[in-house]
């Protein structure tokens, strides 16, 4: 019998999964303990195979999945679908006494399969000792584009890096996608330069695996505008919006801000629920 279990951070995304199984969550108990310590019970005694659902947005949310994981342990097999992987951007030292971050928590596990949802880097899925997959979200993405009708869509991603995800949000959609050359300063500052686009009159659709500060998205936002684009929308499969990103989103000039329940916030309009219930279906 396959049971969902649904972290903290997850409870939404879980409970859809679930529905998208035609079975209910498993109810778990969460807390924390008087000097912050975090608590987890699992309030359900027949575990065979279970496929524990939870993001790891902060350092809390990966001792709950610890804890869930240590729980099953008498559970025949166990899946973990961490949908947005905090420290996945840390994937490399950068420099000498450094710790390859997202190595160390991959390392900490335990588990049968692994899922994650376009982390940052691929290479991060080879740390995990289990094996582990990467979905992708992008086509989610592209169809909630296409209900909005919008002008002469073009889908640009703010660096070379997410060409591939404009590529295939717009792959199904004949909509025209390119990239904007980013150069990061710092964890908040970037420029952002433009090739030979023209985008007078057309509406935009910027992209990217996440928007943290939004300082990557404020900067493009404010040049596509300059340039003469009519609405720029901001599309992210994971919205950690950080501090106060989306403020700074809204200053810039963006018209709407939509993303996927990887991170459950108000800009989670997407679901990436029938991606992860395929994904467990197919184990
Ligand atoms: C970086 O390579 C990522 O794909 C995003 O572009 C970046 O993490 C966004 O960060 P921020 O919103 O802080 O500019």
């Amino acid at each position: 019998m396959l049971k969902i279990i649904g972290g903290p951070a997850s409870q939404l995304l879980a409970s859809r999964v679930a529905r998208e199984l035609g079975t209910n969550p498993t109810l778990c108990d969460f807390n924390r303990f008087p000097d912050g310590e975090v608590y987890t019970c699992i309030q359900d005694e027949q575990l065979e195979d279970v496929t524990i659902i939870q993001s790891t947005t902060t350092d809390s949310d990966i001792v709950y999945l610890l804890q869930m994981i240590d729980a099953c342990e008498d559970a025949s097999s166990i899946n973990v679908v961490i949908p947005y992987m905090g420290y996945a951007r840390q994937d490399k030292k950068f420099k000498t006494g450094e710790p390859i971050s997202a190595r160390a928590v991959a390392r900490t596990i335990n588990a049968d399969r692994v899922f994650t949802v376009n982390i940052h880097e691929k290479s991060v899925l080879d740390y995990f000792s289990a094996p582990a997959s990467d979905l992708d979200a992008t086509k989610l993405l592209g169809s909630h584009l296409k209900s909005l009708n919008l002008t002469d869509t073009l889908i640009l991603a703010p660096d070379s890096s997410a060409e591939s995800l404009a590529k295939s949000a717009a792959a199904d959609l004949g909509m025209d996608y390119d990239y904007l050359e980013k150069t990061r300063h710092s964890g908040d500052t970037v420029t952002i330069k433009t090739k030979n686009l023209d985008v007078t009159g057309r509406d935009v659709v910027l992209i990217d695996d996440m928007i943290s500060t939004g300082s990557t998205m404020a900067e493009s936002i404010r040049l596509l505008r300059d340039q003469g684009a009519k609405d720029v929308y901001l599309a992210c499969v994971h919205p950690v919006l950080t501090r106060n990103a989306v403020i700074r989103l809204f200053n810039a000039g963006v018209r709407d801000i939509f993303a996927t329940d990887t991170i459950e916030k108000a800009q989670s309009c997407v679901s990436v629920a029938p991606l992860i219930a395929d994904a467990v279906r197919n184990l």
